[in-house]
């Protein structure tokens, strides 16, 4: 898509999201961010407030209470971000966050459809469940364990986002594209629900044990979100990968004892490594997964694209965006 276009960022002061509204503003795209501010923060869009001007608009509302407006759109394309993430925060307030997840996509998606504009759908490697066929492949089966088990709403309501956009593509043509994000780290993610990467970058920071969770064996594929957001831009622009379902991520594959272990090496931490149960953080019963990894060929095929951050770079911006200098020695 050529710039001066106008683009609707759903979620854009989140994490991933405040990455994309750079992207799209810096090809020349004017932005609407709208976003309730639930898990994200103004503060994130500075340097897009900066680089964009008064091509970036931010509308403090949730997805479906800006639907209703007339005053805003159409857009020529919509990435649909905004969401309940992290298990944490699924586990802490699973009705919440399923509704979240399912009622504000169904908006968006009739907003696409109002407005005959193109629409990524930012979904999950959660849509997998507990498959243990590696790598995955965006045409494999789905494995999800009891519904007891309120762990697994947040894949599925994923993947009902998934089964909603698809049946729209289908049904009334609109031009969805479905992109499962692997885990995505970098600048501005925060620990607080979980996430692995800042919880442990903090922690050497501040002198205190890195927390590893289980026997630190279960590995995951760790991408750089600024990679990420060139790869949902290229997807949303890409005529064939309409319809398609596309795994997005890196296939690097790294045990969360060894992401431990490098966050010591590239912080220079003398921080220790614990291990902490399962069941102590989470509850009893509650399942973890013990690999993860994409098929990365569909992404690769349509968008030709290649990561270009290392995870050791990547924590090396980390801390630097918490305000930690990088000593020579752990930039080595
Ligand atoms: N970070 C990852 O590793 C990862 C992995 C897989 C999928 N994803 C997906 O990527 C997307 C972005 O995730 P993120 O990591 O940037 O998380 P995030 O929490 O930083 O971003 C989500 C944003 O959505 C906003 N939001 C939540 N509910 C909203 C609503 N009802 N209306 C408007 N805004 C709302 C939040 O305030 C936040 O700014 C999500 O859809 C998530 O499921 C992320």
């Amino acid at each position: 898509m050529k710039g001066d276009r106008s683009i609707l960022v759903t979620g854009g002061a989140g994490f991933i999201g405040s990455h994309l509204v750079e992207r799209l503003l810096g090809r020349g795209h004017r932005v609407i961010v709208v976003d309730d501010l639930s898990t994200g923060h103004e503060s994130n869009l500075e340097a897009a407030r900066v680089m964009g001007g008064d091509r970036l608009t931010f509308i403090r509302s949730t997805v479906s209470a800006m639907s209703n407006r007339s005053d805003v759109g159409p857009c020529d394309a919509i990435h649909h971000l905004a969401a309940a993430v992290g298990v944490r925060r699924v586990m802490d307030r699973p009705m919440e966050s399923l509704e979240t997840n399912v009622v504000e996509t169904a908006a968006a998606i009739r907003m696409a459809l109002q407005w005959d504009a193109a629409l990524l759908l930012a979904s999950s490697s959660e849509v997998y469940g507990k498959s243990t066929k590696l790598p995955f492949h965006e045409a494999d089966d789905v494995v999800y364990g009891s519904t007891a088990i309120t762990r697994w709403s947040y894949g599925c309501s994923k993947a009902l986002d998934e089964y909603m956009g698809l049946a729209a593509y289908r049904a009334h043509g609109l031009r969805v594209v479905v992109a499962r994000l692997f885990n995505t780290v970098g600048p501005r993610q925060v620990g607080r629900w979980g996430m692995v990467l800042p919880r442990f970058i903090e922690a050497a920071l501040a002198g205190q044990p890195l927390q590893v969770h289980g026997d630190g064996m279960q590995s995951r594929c760790f991408a750089d979100v600024r990679d990420v957001a060139v790869v949902l831009d290229q997807l949303l622009e890409t005529p064939q990968a309409a319809g398609g379902v596309f795994n997005v991520g890196s296939d690097r594959s790294i045990s969360i004892q060894q992401l431990a272990e490098l966050v010591l090496r590239c912080t220079g931490s003398h921080s220790t490594i614990t291990h902490v149960p399962y069941e102590s953080v989470f509850g009893s019963g509650f399942e973890d997964l013990h690999a993860r990894q994409p098929d990365l060929r569909r992404m690769r095929e349509v968008t030709g694209f290649a990561t270009t951050i290392s995870l050791e770079q990547t924590i090396r911006d980390v801390m630097a965006s918490m305000g930690a200098c990088v000593s020579k020695e752990s930039a080595a």
